[in-house]
């Protein structure tokens, strides 16, 4: 496999603060990697690093196999990004703002704008002016710049900011095609676990600046899984006989009223067969996960 992208030893310090440190990322052709990490974790500074927004205080980035500071302009025509805020110019249609891209661009077929428009969902709107925009329609645009040059990685920071639930279904499907179909990469990052689970096949974890875990997307559910959720009537019951038992480490009783047993995620058939041995009626059990804010306190 061909890294599209290489981290070694990146780091940025802002005064005191060790924004991103010593991070080794790798990107491998046709992954859509997603990069997780709370709030103020260094996703967005990294990202910036990478597309030389900003200077990294120490350590190298490479892209298609070549050091970005080699072959800056080469690279970057083969790259699309969102980052932040998607810039544009509010006064103009988004056709408009299209048109300036693509004749900097140079290159493009004409037909690429309508294709692009098309696909984020923004066909309808598209000769309105940006500045009338609704959040969720300046995203798309955002998302339909970058990928408007057919770029072979695109790096999307947050791509389902300002996003409705089904403009992030829409995105992701868009993702997923453009991965599948033209074989692009993607870097997204998000707070969430959730968000990227469906789409991305490898994660990497960034905690305070810090890459605490790199894997493929089953080797990461794998660690999140801890323990069984169990809805069952009475709850209560249930909750007891539960507790008795050697191999139940322990129960918690979520808002839903679901049951989550912290036990081996093996216990299934045990946990099944012992509410119903004594009268208690189950009506949901799956493996319970953590959420990655859960997983982070445990690391
Ligand atoms: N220009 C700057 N000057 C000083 N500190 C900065 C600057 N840019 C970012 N930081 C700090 O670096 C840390 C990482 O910020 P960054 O924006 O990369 O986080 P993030 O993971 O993208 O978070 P979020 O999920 O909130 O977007 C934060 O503590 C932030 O305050
Ligand atoms: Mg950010």
């Amino acid at each position: 496999m061909v890294a599209v992208l290489r981290t070694e030893g990146l780091s940025k310090r802002f005064g005191s603060l060790h924004a991103v440190e010593d991070l080794n990322l790798q990107v491998e052709e046709g992954d859509i990697y997603g990069f997780l990490g709370l709030n103020g974790a260094g996703k967005t500074t990294t990202m910036r690093m990478i597309l030389r927004l900003i200077r990294p205080t120490a350590g190298r980035v490479s892209v298609f196999g070549k050091d970005i500071r080699e072959d800056w302009i080469g690279i970057m025509s083969r790259v699309g990004s969102l980052v932040e805020l998607p810039a544009y110019y509010p006064w103009l249609s988004a056709r408009k703002n299209l048109e300036i891209l693509r004749l900097a661009t140079g290159g493009l077929p004409r037909a690429r704008i309508d294709e692009v428009l098309a696909l984020v969902g923004l066909e309808r709107r598209m000769d309105d002016r940006v500045g009338t925009y609704s959040q969720g329609m300046r995203q798309r645009l955002g998302i339909a710049m970058a990928l408007l040059p057919r770029p072979r990685l695109v790096f999307l920071d947050e791509p389902s900011n300002g996003l409705d639930p089904h403009g992030i279904n829409h995105i992701r499907g868009v993702i997923r095609d453009l991965n599948r179909q033209e074989g692009t990469t993607f870097v997204i990052s998000s707070h969430l676990l959730h968000e990227v689970e469906i789409t991305a096949n490898r994660v990497g974890i960034l905690k305070e600046g810090r890459l605490i875990l790199q894997d493929t997307m089953q080797g990461i559910l794998a660690r999140t899984v801890s323990g069984l959720r169990i809805t069952a009537e009475p709850a209560g019951r249930a909750a007891e006989l539960l507790r008795a038992q050697p191999w139940v480490r322990g129960v918690k009783a979520e808002e839903t009223g679901a049951l989550r047993v912290d036990c081996d995620p093996d216990a299934f058939a045990r946990a099944n067969s012992l509410l119903l041995q004594n009268g208690v009626t189950v009506s949901e059990l799956t493996p319970a996960r953590r959420t990655l804010e859960e997983f982070f306190l445990s690391t």
